[in-house]
């Protein structure tokens, strides 16, 4: 019998005892053949890109278009979040409550040494130390990840503070470490030739928010693989949001800057692939621009948010880059997210062009006339015509720099956060719901959010286009209770002297021929500077049962020509529709039955009442 030798621990970066223990201790378990300290430095960085390159998992882009950009293919069964795969093993199922999947943890635990043991063999072990937040700020998270997938290591390095600096937080302070663990699950035998994108078709996403550890094997995708994001900075961050008095939360943040240099700040939940990135990097229509009005950009996915010491709530984000929906975005709908990554940018199961550039559908007007698609196949709009094949894949994204965006606020990386003065939710609703409402007050604004829906996009594996109830963009990355986490959001106006105002928007309202109603886009800037003006006081509004919403004389029309009989189809409420909307909520209500806060049930008759 072979006997089983304790692997070099390489070169520690660290001197914590603890950490050097565990790593010792997952490195016996996972029989790494080498183990790699990461520094986070370019230089190991462009050694890990080359190396990536050699393994024929990344290409390198044409320089002159691209500079510094690389293109990832992954494995067709790894393009998405696998929300079906994903567990929260808290102590008891009422821990996890009836949204999320659960194990009893012992169990689960015992299921993963199992897949563990031996999962990276042939391959290296990285040792990731990542800072949620900037390095200075009280709000941070510090976590350290374990992984195999060097293109793991390269997306975090541009999604999160790693390295050197971070060992040295880890070193210097007795501050707590998340640990997380990430296997690719594809361990190679002696001689075997690697694959260019290595996964297991048999895949699990695990937290243990009790001892705030996270377990992630067989997917080298996105928020199943870049633990810093999903993983820890929501379902784990959500959990101690809660018992610490705080929030995490899937929103951009973005400031509103007046002509007269006065800034609002704004954050907003969107599930996945609903608008969050377009929102938070808003180009205003013309007239707005010339007129002195600015949107910066402070986040676009994750905002972490904490009472100051004036009473208000402030918000950070904690990563520090963008891993952006590519498809749709384009020099007219989004430039700025295009300045951001135009270099630097790592590009995943978008379509590579003749020229070394890349492309996907809605890019440009015109299609190249031949790329090669997500799949590695030759794809020509007329292939498309024939056969609907898309040339990159509806989920595909770009990691890019948030430093590169050219209207990044310039408080993004304070480190006590920016001041919010109004929440929005907003989901993707062909019907019902308006383009715009204010709530009446906090708890208003809480049931808005908790009874959110939002038509299913790719971000996630699943039914396409079914309309769900996602409360507040949570729905994937509640790490305990969903009707606890109510009761949180309820509990957070105690903790403030002044509550942000809470809105509801739907930039996605059909007419009956299945065209969108509202321009959307850089469009929105007219719903946002009604927002801000509400919050500021300026700006009139008349009530409904929903809540308060604009006139039509309510809103700055300059520079577009918007009938008025189409902005009442948007706003109209149609009591028929809003019968069968109540009757949804209810069924998540009795989903969640005993820890519904009684706030809910209360708003819900009222609304009722109202109608
Ligand atoms: P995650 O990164 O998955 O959390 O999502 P996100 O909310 O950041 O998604 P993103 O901004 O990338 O949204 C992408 C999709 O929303 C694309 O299909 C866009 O075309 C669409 N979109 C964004 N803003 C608007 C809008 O104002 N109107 C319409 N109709 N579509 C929009
Ligand atoms: C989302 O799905 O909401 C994302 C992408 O932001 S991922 O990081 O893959 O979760
Ligand atoms: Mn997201």
């Amino acid at each position: 019998m072979k006997t089983k030798t304790a692997p070099n621990l390489g070169k520690p970066l660290s001197t914590h005892p603890r950490l050097l223990r565990w790593v010792q201790k997952m490195a016996a378990l996972c029989e790494p053949k080498a183990i790699h300290w990461v520094d986070g430095s370019k230089r190991e960085y462009d050694q890990l890109c080359a190396q990536l390159v050699a393994q024929g998992t990344f290409t390198k882009l044409n320089p002159k278009l691209w500079p510094g950009c690389f293109h990832a293919r992954s494995d067709p069964g790894d393009v998405a979040r696998v929300e079906e795969r994903t567990f929260i093993c808290s102590q008891s199922p009422e821990g996890a409550g009836p949204t999320n999947h659960w194990m009893e943890p012992a169990a689960m635990k015992q299921k993963l040494r199992q897949l563990f043991r031996g999962c990276m063999r042939g391959r290296t072990m990285f040792v990731l130390p990542f800072c949620m937040g900037p390095l200075d700020s009280p709000l941070a998270q510090i976590g350290v990840q374990l992984t195999d997938s060097p293109y793991v290591v390269v997306n975090m390095r541009t999604m999160a503070r790693i390295g050197k600096p971070v060992f040295k937080l880890i070193d210097s302070q007795s501050r707590f470490v998340v640990p997380c663990m990430h296997s690719v699950g594809a361990p190679l035998k002696p001689g075997q030739k690697d694959v260019p994108w290595p996964c297991n078709p048999e895949k699990y996403i695990v937290h243990f928010p009790h001892t705030r550890e996270i377990w992630s094997y067989g997917s080298g995708y996105g928020g199943n693989a870049l633990l810093g994001k999903k993983c820890l900075a929501l379902r784990i961050a959500s959990v101690m949001a809660r018992d610490e008095g705080w929030m995490a939360e899937h929103m951009l943040i973005l400031g509103v800057e007046d002509p007269k240099g006065h800034k609002t700040y704004v954050a907003a939940a969107f599930p996945s692939a609903c608008g969050k990135t377009n929102f938070a990097m808003l180009v205003l229509p013309e007239i707005f621009a010339r007129e002195g009005w600015k949107v910066w950009t402070v986040g676009d996915d994750i905002a972490w948010l904490k009472p100051g010491a004036d009473g208000r709530l402030y918000a950070i984000n904690p990563e520090a880059g963008f891993f952006g929906v590519a498809p749709g975005t384009s020099e007219q709908t989004n430039p700025n997210a295009m300045a951001a990554l135009r270099r630097n940018t790592i590009f995943t199961n978008v379509a590579l062009t003749p020229e070394g550039g890349v492309w996907w559908e809605g890019m440009t007007a015109q299609p190249p006339a031949q790329c090669t698609d997500w799949q590695g196949r030759p794809w020509t709009p007329e292939i498309a015509k024939a056969t609907g094949a898309k040339a990159a894949h509806p989920n595909s994204r770009f990691t890019a720099p948030a430093s590169q965006c050219p209207v990044i606020d310039p408080r993004w990386q304070d480190p006590q956060g920016v001041p919010i003065s109004a929440i929005v939710f907003g989901g993707r609703r062909a019907t019902t719901l308006p383009l715009v409402y204010q709530s009446f007050n906090w708890s208003g604004g809480v049931y808005a959010g908790a009874t959110m829906g939002s038509e299913m996009t790719a971000a996630a594996a699943g039914q396409l286009g079914a309309v769900r109830r996602d409360p507040m963009a949570m729905l994937p990355f509640c790490g305990y209770h969903m009707g606890d986490y109510f009761r949180h959001w309820l509990s957070m106006q105690r903790r403030l002297v002044e509550t942000p105002r809470v809105f509801h928007v739907n930039w996605f309202r059909k007419d009956e021929q299945g065209n969108f109603l509202w321009p959307g886009f850089g469009e929105n800037m007219r719903v946002l500077k009604w927002i801000v003006e509400r919050v500021e006081g300026h700006a009139r509004a008349r009530e409904t049962p929903l809540g308060w919403v604009p006139r039509y004389e309510d809103m700055d029309w300059r520079g577009l020509k918007f009938p008025r009989e189409t902005f009442e189809q948007l706003q109209a409420f149609d009591r028929k529709a809003w019968r069968r909307e109540i009757l949804l909520h209810e069924e998540l209500f009795l989903d969640l039955k005993t820890h519904l806060p009684k706030e809910l049930v209360y708003e819900r008759e009222l609304l009722i009442c109202r109608m």
